[in-house]
Formats: structure tokens, sequence, C-alpha cells
């Protein structure tokens, strides 16, 4: 079993690469009415002996105020090719406008900057298909100021493995700290 869990950390390690299967995973929130958010999301920051996934977002996004009300996340990665799936329950931290989120906002490239100093905080309705475009953009301060850098700690993988000689699946849990095989 230490064995899986080993390579499922490998994996997401892995994940960090830009193109490999697991750099771009969905992430479920809860809304404030109580129902259930997805969306994708970028690998950016893997520690497996912290045990942390991170991920960077916009403060003004939905995701933002859902994981502010409840921390609770699960983060979902799929790599088709190794016929492996990942459901990671953990509790997402919010970093912003603190030394963590600095250092990542400092890191990111001109070309992915530009998401987070659009004057329109995503999701908010406009009169054109290009409005958001023609407002222009903001400046690196307000970039910094809508960065945010989310880490999770994780409490719980359940690893899911296809074989053409029978699927396999296992719960890797760590408070406390097990680990089960379970039916697929
Ligand atoms: C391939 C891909 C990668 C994405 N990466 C991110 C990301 O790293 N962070 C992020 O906040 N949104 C990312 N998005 C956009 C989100 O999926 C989502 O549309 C947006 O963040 C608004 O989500 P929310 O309203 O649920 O907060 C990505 C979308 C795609 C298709």
């Amino acid at each position: 079993m230490s064995a899986v869990e080993a390579a499922a950390w490998d994996s997401l390690v892995a994940g960090l690469a830009p193109g490999t299967a697991f750099h771009a995973f969905t992430l479920a929130t809860v809304t404030a009415a109580g129902g259930p958010a997805a969306r994708t999301v970028i690998l950016r920051d893997v520690d497996p002996s912290a045990r942390t996934l991170g991920f960077n977002t916009d403060a003004r996004s939905g995701k933002f105020g859902e994981i502010g009300r409840e921390p609770r996340v699960t983060l979902l990665f799929h790599d088709p090719a190794a016929r492996l799936q990942l459901r990671i329950e953990g509790e997402a931290r919010l970093h912003h406008e603190d030394a963590v989120a600095a250092a990542r906002c400092a890191v990111i490239p001109e070309k992915g900057r530009w998401v987070y100093r659009q004057a329109c905080a995503p999701g908010i309705e406009l009169a054109s298909r290009d409005g958001a475009a023609r407002l222009g953009l903001l400046s690196e301060t307000a970039a910094s100021a809508h960065f945010v850098f989310v880490s999770v700690c994780v409490h719980q993988i359940d690893w899911l493995y296809l074989a053409d000689t029978g699927n396999r699946r296992a719960r890797i849990g760590y408070r406390p700290p097990a680990a089960r095989w379970l039916a697929p």
C-alpha cells in the first residue's frame, strides 16, 4: 500500500509540468446555497512531505468566497493514459495579500499576470462579447491585490486504477493515518 501512496504523490509531482495529465484538475467547492461547484484549475504546487497541493486564483472569483465560507474541498485528477483517477479531499487555506501570496505572485510570468489585471471580476455580466477587453488592464498593484494562492492540506486520497486484470481502489487517509483497499 505504501507503494500506492508513493506513486500517487509521484503522479501529482509530475502534474506540475505543463502538458501532463494532472496539470489541470477539477476543484469542487460548496456554494453559499449549499450546492456543489466545480471548475478546472492548474496545479502549481505539490509538497509530498507537507501533504499539500496548491493553485492560483483570483480574489474576485466565486471560488474565493466559497472556500472562505467552507474550506473543505475535493480535487479530482484523471490520467486517461495511466488509467488513474485520484479524488483528494482536503482543507484549503487562502493566501491573499500575505507573504506567501506575494512570493507566488512574483514568479508568475507576464503572460499569466494579465488574468489578475483584468478590470472585470470573473463572472460579471458584460454588455457585449468583448466588453471585458475594452476596459483594458489594471496596474501591477491591482494584480497583486487580486492574486490568491490556495494551499490545500490533503486529508484523504481515493486512488482508482483501471486494470485489465481487475480494477484496484484504495483509500489513503492522513487524519488519522490509515490505508485501506476498497472494492472498486
Ligand atoms: C484549462 C483551464 C485552466 C484553468 N486554470 C485556472 C486556475 O489555475 N485558476 C483559476 O482560478 N481559474 C482557472 N481556470 C478558470 C476556471 O475554470 C473558472 O472558469 C474560473 O476560475 C471561475 O471559476 P469560479 O467562478 O467557480 O470561481 C481554468 C480554466 C481552464 C479551462
